[in-house]
């Protein structure tokens, strides 16, 4: 049985007066530690099936398992780490002191871990941050908060990390860099993320699966299985496999939007 099954999920926002619909008849299946990234226009409802998965909107019509729980179930079970597009930190507190915070949190709502802890300062070495550890986390540019970010989510025990766009603020050297950082700590800790993203080669270098969606209403069009070899590496950007899955992505894009 699947991990996280989504079966006929449909999404109405009522705003005014007049219905939107955000969601049509939305059929996903994903296996426990896969990585797959959702990929659309604008508008057409990636972060609201990201929501409806983590538990923090309901749908309108459908249902949603996590395990064989409810979405809130599952959050409630703290079975979700939300990675934002800017990295929620406390400024005045040290990178250190940010990445407990998930635990101080969980231990005030006395919830019971799900894993054995992660080394922190090790996470910030794999992102690179190891020497920034003690640093305030005002004393860090936007890509080493986001770092940290993801950092944080590897380390908070959640079994699925879930990301909106979490390299949607910062600039292309940045992305491709930290793009790479990601991809080696999901290859250690082979968590189960599901990554929204408007980047095709993100969607392909990262993922076993692309999801593409498609607006007004919002409807998967395709999901494709990108049967790139694992560990991925930069050279594999240039193969031509590679390109062809570029091509296949861009191409259902296209024809959504014709
Ligand atoms: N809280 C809300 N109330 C009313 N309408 C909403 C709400 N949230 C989303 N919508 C509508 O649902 C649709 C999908 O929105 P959503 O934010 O999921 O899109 P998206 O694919 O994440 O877009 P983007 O790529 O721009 O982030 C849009 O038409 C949006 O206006
Ligand atoms: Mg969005």
């Amino acid at each position: 049985m699947s991990y996280i099954k989504v079966e006929k999920v449909y999404k109405r926002f009522i705003r005014r007066g007049q219905q939107t619909e955000a969601l049509r008849d939305i059929n996903l299946e994903l296996e426990q530690g896969t990585f797959v990234s959702l990929i659309g226009p604008s508008g057409c409802g990636k972060s609201t099936l990201l929501r409806i998965i983590g538990g923090l909107t309901d749908s309108s019509e459908g249902i949603v398992s996590v395990g064989g729980q409810t979405p809130q179930q599952a959050q409630s079970d703290k079975q979700f780490g939300f990675v934002p597009q800017a990295a929620a930190l406390f400024p005045w507190r040290t990178v250190l002191q940010n990445m407990n915070l998930p635990f101080e949190v969980n231990k005030k709502a006395g919830a019971a871990l799900t894993s054995e802890r992660e080394d922190p300062v090790e996470l910030l070495k794999s992102v690179g941050l190891g020497d920034f550890v003690h640093a305030y986390a005002k004393e860090l540019s936007g890509g080493m908060q986001q770092r940290v970010g993801i950092a944080r989510a590897f380390g908070s025990g959640a079994p699925i990390l879930l990301m909106d766009e979490p390299f949607s603020a910062l600039d292309e050297i940045t992305r491709e860099m930290l793009s790479y950082q990601l991809l080696d700590i999901w290859e250690t800790h082979k968590k189960t993320v599901i990554f929204v993203t408007h980047s095709l080669r993100e969607a392909v270098l990262l993922s076993d699966k692309v999801v593409v969606m498609s607006s007004r209403p919002g409807r998967i069009s395709q999901v494709i299985d990108i049967d790139l070899p694992r560990p991925r590496r930069a050279e594999m950007e240039d193969t031509e496999e590679f390109h062809h899955y570029i091509s296949l992505v861009r191409g259902q894009l296209r024809e959504r939007w014709g």
